[in-house]
């Protein structure tokens, strides 16, 4: 493969402007243990608008999250007794970087050119478009650690052991079903429960355009209600055995009430993960019984390195990063598609377009408003979808 040139295309913040531009900028050089990627495609995350619109830390770092692409080289690692690489130039890999989505300087996937570690990244199926194994990364990630780590289900790839072996029946909700998190998290749930002989009655949350989508495979949702019905939670209520409310429940929203709502369809000794944290004050915490204590953590933490966010420190874990390596080395597998892609909008252009476009659709506020104005068909609002960027056509 020839050697790439020295400089690339990058989507850079400018913290003076609150935004980011596509500028000319050195190829990374992947440190030891790490990949050197081509990048093919770029997912686009509402984070990586936040923080382009309200900056953490220095200007000039490569903004964005989720990518896909084919390896360029590796640089052996520092470990003797894995200084081979597993990867060879043209592997087609997927993962995500932290970004300008930080206060300390991390590297970020929005560019021609990436370095990763070779640990965190997945091999793409043959039959997976590029486009479609960027939107799996950070929110599929962000499902499982959800499900497995805070809610206490068995992974797929986990080995069962006796107990969990014995036959069960759950009683699962998840609010936002149709959000990029969500519809990765009734794969997974459905995933784990054939593999620890666990019946799941799956029930979810979403607009009644997303209902056909829901219920049918890979998401095979047994009830979805509308969010927009005042009396939702009551109506998923009758849904559990006896109305004794749901056994457990992930909230891809989190949001002003809608933490205190999903409180109130669990049964005693329910369990509650949520997706933004108490501390960041995005959900009303009044609303909340005090026995219930709802699971946040912040997919960042999978990157097992220390990571200043919002107004916390992440520590470097190593259990984290062992988890995230589980996951992606089960993605990874030669027996076929584990988890199917979000359905993919593809965006029209390139790096150039993802501010004024995608940003545009994925940000709050004003964003949002200057969307709603936008007669394009690819500007039409988010629903069930993945934007996605092609950065080689
Ligand atoms: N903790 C972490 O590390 C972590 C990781 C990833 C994401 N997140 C957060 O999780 C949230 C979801 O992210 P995502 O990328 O999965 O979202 P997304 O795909 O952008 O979500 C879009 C969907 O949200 C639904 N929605 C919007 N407002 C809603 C409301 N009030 N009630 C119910 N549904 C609503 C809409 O559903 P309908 O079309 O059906 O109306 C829409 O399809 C975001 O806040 C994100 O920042 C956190």
């Amino acid at each position: 493969m020839a050697s790439p040139a020295l400089t690339m295309s990058a989507l850079l913040l400018d913290t003076s402007k609150h935004t980011a531009t596509v500028q000319t900028t050195p190829i990374p050089t992947p440190g030891p243990g790490e990949l050197l990627i081509r990048v093919h495609a770029v997912a686009l995350n509402p984070v990586d608008a936040l923080y382009s619109f309200k900056p953490l830390g220095s200007s000039g770092r490569v903004v964005g999250s989720d990518f896909a692409g084919t390896v360029v080289s590796s640089s052996p690692s520092s470990n003797v007794a894995s200084s081979e690489s597993a990867f060879s130039p043209g592997d087609r890999v997927s993962g995500f970087l932290q970004g300008a989505c930080s206060v300390n300087d991390r590297p970020g996937a929005f560019a021609d050119y990436l370095v990763c570690p070779a640990d965190l990244v997945w091999c793409v199926p043959d039959s997976m478009s590029f486009e479609e194994a960027s939107t799996i990364s950070l929110c599929g990630l962000t499902a499982a650690q959800a499900l497995f780590q805070r809610l206490g289900l068995v992974a797929p790839w986990d080995s069962i052991t006796k107990p969990t072996s014995q036959a069960r029946e759950i009683y699962a909700l998840i609010y936002g079903a149709s959000t990029s998190v969500g519809l990765y998290a009734a794969q997974l749930l459905h995933l784990s429960a054939k593999h620890s002989n666990t019946t799941v009655h799956l029930l979810g949350t979403a607009s009644p355009a997303r209902f056909d989508l829901l219920r049918a495979a890979p998401y095979s949702y047994e009830h979805v209600i509308s969010y927009r019905d005042a009396d939702w939670p009551s109506q998923i209520r009758r849904l559990t055995l006896d109305s004794r409310g749901v056994d457990i429940a992930l909230d891809c929203i989190s949001q002003n009430s809608t933490v205190g709502q999903v409180s109130s369809t669990l049964r005693d000794g329910g369990k509650l993960a949520v997706l933004r944290s108490r501390a960041a004050g995005a959900w009303d915490a009044s609303l909340v019984p005090a026995h219930i204590d709802p699971l946040y953590d912040a997919v960042w933490r999978g990157l097992g390195e220390r990571v200043q966010y919002h107004s916390m420190i992440l520590e470097a874990n190593a259990e984290m990063r062992q988890f995230s390596r589980d996951f992606f080395g089960w993605l990874s597998s030669k027996d076929g598609v584990r988890l199917q892609a979000n359905p993919v909008r593809r965006m029209p252009g390139g790096l150039e377009k993802v501010v004024g476009d995608g940003f545009m659709l994925i940000g709050e506020g004003d964003a949002v408003k200057q969307a709603e104005g936008r007669k394009e068909e690819w500007m039409r609002p988010i629903s069930g979808e993945k934007l996605v960027y092609s950065l080689v056509q």
